[in-house]
């Protein structure tokens, strides 16, 4: 549940345009009892992990994908300590108030922080941030407009608060995100061609034919399935989810169940691909005979 609360979050951060990057850190704390880390923080530069911390290993490690490692001399800068202290302190504090205020003193409540900017070619973005309480947005800010959630007042700033907000995130977030942003983008450059397979399995009395595509980055890619050179609507697939595979590339399935009928008939089913990292469309085709027994065994 929790991780599925951190995915959404996470798949709302990534930009979609070529030539706009964004830089992301997603913090959770978490209260009570549970086999995750107390307090996490992920750094990423629109759907790639660069960077983690937590409370339990204390360190801040590099998950960045292979063949993309930053050079020895661009370790970590000092300011990072600062802000993951800083993150660690004021959230401890807030969830801590929270939960002793609303008597959520049993079971695990969590709170998460999304806070970034993006580049979009030259142009910067403010810096950004949110917050949300066991799943729920309690807080937006975006150093021009501030919103936070009226059944948690706890997360409403004074006009103080405000002005020492926004002074913090001038002069030391919003610069630091984008020159962040402007070293680590290089790590989303990166290109991988899709593997693609026609996998076919026989039921009873059907078969199921998937296209699959896997080991691609980026991750926008069109995959198409093709009964004689037409298009298979939609409706007829079953449409799988975007997945992420272990090494920051991912993978797509589409499947298209096929009846005794239909197969009679020996249409010729092809996955058709597009990806940035393909010149042409990339086309598998496959086409059902049934194994006879010979007339004159
Ligand atoms: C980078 O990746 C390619 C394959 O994707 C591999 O052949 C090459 O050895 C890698 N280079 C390094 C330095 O890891
Ligand atoms: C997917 O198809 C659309 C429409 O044809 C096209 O605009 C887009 O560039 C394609 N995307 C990829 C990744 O090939």
């Amino acid at each position: 549940m929790r991780e599925i609360t951190i995915l959404l979050l996470l798949l709302q951060a990534t930009a979609i345009n070529a030539g706009s990057y964004s830089l992301w850190t997603l913090a959770t704390y978490i209260y009570g009892k549970t086999q995750f880390p107390e307090f996490s923080i992920v750094l990423m530069v629109d759907d790639i992990q660069i960077e983690y911390y937590d409370s339990n290993i204390k360190r801040v490690v590099s998950r960045r994908p292979q063949n993309t490692t930053a050079e020895e001399d661009d370790a970590i800068p000092a300011d990072y300590d600062t802000v993951i202290n800083d993150m660690y302190r004021t959230m401890r504090k807030r969830l801590y108030l929270m939960t002793d205020e609303l008597s959520h003193t049993e079971g695990v409540h969590v709170y998460q922080k999304r806070a970034g900017c993006e580049l979009h070619g030259d142009r910067e973005s403010p810096a950004m941030m949110w917050d949300a309480y066991d799943g729920t947005e309690a807080l937006s800010y975006n150093m021009q407009k501030y919103t936070f959630n009226p059944l948690w007042p706890q997360f409403e700033w004074d006009s103080l608060t405000k002005q020492a907000v926004l002074i913090d995130f001038k002069d030391m977030y919003l610069p630091l995100c984008i020159k962040t942003l402007k070293k680590e983008k290089h790590v989303v450059l990166r290109k991988e061609r899709p593997k693609v397979s026609l996998l076919h399995k026989e039921g009873t009395g059907e078969m199921r034919v998937s296209c699959l595509a896997t080991g691609f980055y980026p991750r926008h890619i069109n995959l198409t399935m093709l009964r004689d050179g037409h298009p298979i609507p939609e409706e007829e697939l079953i449409l799988g989810d975007l997945l992420p595979n272990g090494d920051g590339t991912y993978q797509l399935r589409r499947t298209l169940s096929v009846g005794a009928e239909e197969l009679r008939e020996r249409h010729h089913y092809t996955c058709s691909v597009t990806h940035l990292t393909l010149d042409n469309k990339l086309d598998i085709s496959w086409v059902y005979f049934k194994k006879r027994r010979r007339d004159y065994l």
